[in-house]
């Protein structure tokens, strides 16, 4: 496992932390598709306020890269999906922001 790379899809509230808590053991690779938020991040700041500018700057440009480049999850082995999932108004879940994820890490691949 120590040569895993793992794709982490979609960095909100849920993808965030878990990317840097990986990052700890793994190479990791952080993707969404918000440029601001990817701008901010690697600048250490969390809008969410889940992580601290130390927190994030411990990992990030070492074991964490955060980017809106899909072909940079071109190495990775293993992907987690963290996008939104809502549901419509008759309550059904909209599947489409999760459609759009697996179809961006088949096509980086
Ligand atoms: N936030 C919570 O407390 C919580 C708790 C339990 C479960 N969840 C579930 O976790 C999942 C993620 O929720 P969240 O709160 O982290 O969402 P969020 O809205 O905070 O973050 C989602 C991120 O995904 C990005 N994104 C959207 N479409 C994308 C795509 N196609 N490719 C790459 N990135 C994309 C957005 O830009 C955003 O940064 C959802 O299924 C949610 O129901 C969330």
């Amino acid at each position: 496992m120590k040569n895993t790379s793992i794709g982490i899809i979609g960095l909100g509230y849920v993808g965030l932390p878990l990317a840097v808590a990986f990052a700890s053991k793994y190479e990791v690779i952080g993707f969404d598709i918000n440029e601001k938020r990817i701008k901010e991040l690697n600048k250490g700041f969390d809008s969410t306020n889940e992580l601290t500018p130390e927190q994030l700057n411990k990992v990030i440009g070492s074991s964490l890269k955060l980017t809106t480049v899909l072909e940079d999850l071109s190495e990775c082995t293993t992907f987690i999906v963290t996008v939104p999932t809502p549901v419509t108004s008759s309550k059904s879940p909209d599947l489409t922001p999760v459609i759009k994820a697996t179809e961006s890490v088949a096509s980086s691949s």
